[in-house]
């Protein structure tokens, strides 16, 4: 059978650097085309050295034009950037995984939060699968989900699906490779080592998207956010402090969990929720604590990989009917 062609937008950075490592195994995928405007012209292992050895080809600016021949493209660019490219590449026939914010928020609420005009707004299917199968296996356009929103909302969809939720407190904690490539002052190395530090406590985008759709699965849930980075590279790991409306046996809520993803391959329940046990997979694990007050869900991800380039792949095995653990079924790193 021949192979997808792929292209992706945004290769010089994590997100890209991590699509090229999974997709360079992919047997149903051959990676034809990669862009980066600073290192145009450049071998892509000039760039990712631990790829040397997995492709040929050397990056090429992002124009259209060298997304010819592609069928599926992933844009994995910075939020405002990707809008420049997704409806020239939907409107020539070819698929795309957005892998920023720009197609995952309704448009007016994407324009207040982002405070940006969106140009060329396309209706897309969010992209968790565990939430939007169906509509992903429809869609030209996935919007995948932010990194924060894919470990908080996995971790309370049965129990928003179930109408159960009075309030919920997310608290985040994640590895820095979730903002990007670029060094900043945020990022140096002496003003986050032997320190956890909140930012945008009450303020995140991501807040917008996890309310967006857990109103979907229970209109009347209450939302709090608090997100925090560690001196890690890969992962977030999330408490969810979850007050429900009635008191419900431990065992029926771990009933309800194990039910809701009976078929979802990459959720997997356990007895606690570690990023060790997740590191470079697509697994979210989950962990159910019953407490006095509260029930607290811990979820863990690998930001990379779930929490962006392996759900972008699950997206992308779903949109081209393949078995969506394609390319991704494999035990993550430990230790
Ligand atoms: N990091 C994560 O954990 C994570 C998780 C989920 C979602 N995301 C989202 O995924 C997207 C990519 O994130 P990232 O962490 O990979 O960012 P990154 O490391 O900063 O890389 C961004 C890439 O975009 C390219 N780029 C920037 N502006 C561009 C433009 N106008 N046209 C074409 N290419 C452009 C850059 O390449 P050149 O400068 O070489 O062209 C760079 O390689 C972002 O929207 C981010 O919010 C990230």
């Amino acid at each position: 059978m021949a192979k997808v062609k792929v292209g992706i937008i945004g290769g010089s950075g994590y997100t890209g650097s991590e699509l090229l490592r999974l997709l360079c195994k992919h047997p149903n995928i051959e990676v034809i085309a990669v862009t980066s405007r600073k290192l145009e012209g450049k071998r892509i292992w000039e760039c990712h050295p631990f790829l040397k050895g997995f492709y040929d080809i050397s990056f090429v600016s992002p124009e259209l034009k060298n997304m010819e021949g592609c069928d599926v493209v992933f844009t994995a660019v910075p939020h405002g950037e990707a809008m420049k490219y997704v409806p020239q590449l939907l409107d020539v026939g070819i698929k795309v995984v957005d892998l920023s914010a720009d197609y995952r928020l309704k448009k007016d609420v994407y324009e207040r939060v982002y405070g940006l005009k969106h140009e060329g707004y396309r209706d897309a299917a969010y992209g968790l699968p565990e939430l939007h199968r169906d509509e992903i296996a429809k869609a030209e356009l996935v919007a995948n989900p932010g990194c924060y929103p894919t470990g908080c909302i996995l971790a309370v969809a049965p129990l928003a699906k179930a109408g159960l939720i009075e309030r919920i407190i997310f608290d985040s904690k994640s590895g820095i490779t979730g903002a990007g490539i670029k060094p900043t002052e945020f990022t140096h190395y002496p003003n986050l080592h032997e320190a956890i530090v909140p930012y945008k406590v009450t303020n995140h985008r991501h807040y917008y998207e996890m309310v967006q759709e857990l109103e979907e699965l229970q209109c009347d849930v209450k939302v709090s956010f608090t997100p925090q980075v560690f001196p890690g590279s890969r992962g977030i790991l999330t408490n969810a402090h979850v007050f429900l409306k009635d008191r419900i046996d431990m065992e029926e809520i771990r009933r309800m969990y194990e039910e809701f993803y009976a078929d979802c391959y990459f959720v997997r329940i356990q007895n606690e929720a570690r990023l060790s046990w997740v590191r470079g997979s697509n697994f979210c694990d989950i962990a159910i604590f019953p407490g006095e007050d509260r029930v607290v869900v811990s979820s863990a991800i690998d930001n990379l990989v779930k929490g962006a380039s392996g759900q972008a792949v699950q997206n992308m095995n779903i949109m081209l009917g393949l078995d969506e653990k394609t390319g991704l079924d494999f035990p993550p790193l430990f230790p």
